[in-house]
């Protein structure tokens, strides 16, 4: 089912948002910093994403997406490249029979083609053994850019119209965000990044539109369960208005 944007309809406000985003930084400088090879940091990073993940299951966010790799990583020396990627097949091998157990549904996704064969069918596998489960879903976003996801959604918003179709004035938000990859997602109610840096490095670029931003220092091996309560509670402090004024919601609401 598509989601309605939330940038035309107030999503249910919860206490603990249904849909938490992480560009999970920092990997290098905290291997760095110990004058440890880059690669240990990515090694420490696979588990902090197993801590928060479980985290996240406990407080009951319905789902969890976590930037691995993005388009431009492909920039990055060819031997860190391939072992982010050795790391990947490794994680996926441990870590899919204890989510399916857990419940979890996992899906990757992004510009899977460029990976090696034996990568996209370990991906197939995983999201075919957790397909049905409902207690969280968890996205790996990989090979993942912001533009690439709405480019690929025109493409195939325009090949689902066909020729008859092409009227360029009567496409809408929503016809096209059926064809994100993300599309069985509610967009991101909040929006963490990592490591310091504050930027969208060309992440959710679409659903992003009003998502509450929370950025922290600590470096993506060091984050958990706890970094993750100042997440959520700094998440509980924000009004979120969607252009609305404080007065209009007060009204709302009683
Ligand atoms: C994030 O950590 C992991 C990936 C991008 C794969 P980095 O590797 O970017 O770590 P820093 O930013 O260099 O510290
Ligand atoms: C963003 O991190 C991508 C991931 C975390 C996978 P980068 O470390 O690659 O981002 P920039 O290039 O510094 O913005
Ligand atoms: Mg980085």
């Amino acid at each position: 089912m598509a989601h309605t944007s939330s940038t035309q309809s107030l999503p249910a406000s919860s206490t603990v948002p249904r849909h938490v985003a992480i560009i999970m930084d920092g990997n290098g400088r905290w291997a760095t910093g110990r004058f440890l090879p880059r690669v240990a940091g990515h090694g420490k990073g696979v588990e902090a994403v197993r801590a928060v993940v479980e985290a996240c299951a406990v407080r009951g966010v319905e789902y969890l997406t976590l930037f691995a790799f993005s388009s431009e990583n492909w920039r990055r020396p060819a031997d860190e490249v391939s072992l982010l990627m050795r790391l990947f097949m490794v994680a996926l091998e441990r870590e899919v029979g204890k989510m399916h157990a857990n419940g979890i549904r996992l899906k990757v996704v992004g510009d899977l083609s460029r990976f090696d064969d034996k990568l996209q069918q370990m991906i197939d596998n995983a999201e075919r053994k957790t397909a049905g489960n409902t207690a969280m879903t968890v996205t790996v976003c990989a090979n993942y850019g912001g533009r690439w996801d709405v480019m690929q959604a025109v493409q195939k918003m325009l090949a689902a119209r066909g020729a008859a179709g092409q009227d360029a004035a009567a496409f809408s938000e929503e016809e096209l965000a059926q064809h994100l990859a993300m599309a069985y997602a509610p967009e991101p109610d909040l929006f963490i990044r990592t490591g310091g840096e504050q930027r969208i490095s060309n992440f959710l670029l679409w659903q992003l539109a009003y998502s509450e931003l929370y950025f922290t220092d600590t470096y993506w091996p060091d984050f958990g369960a706890e970094e993750l309560d100042k997440a959520i509670a700094s998440y509980q402090q924000r009004e979120r208005r969607f252009g609305r004024t404080s007065a209009q919601l007060l009204e709302q609401a009683s």
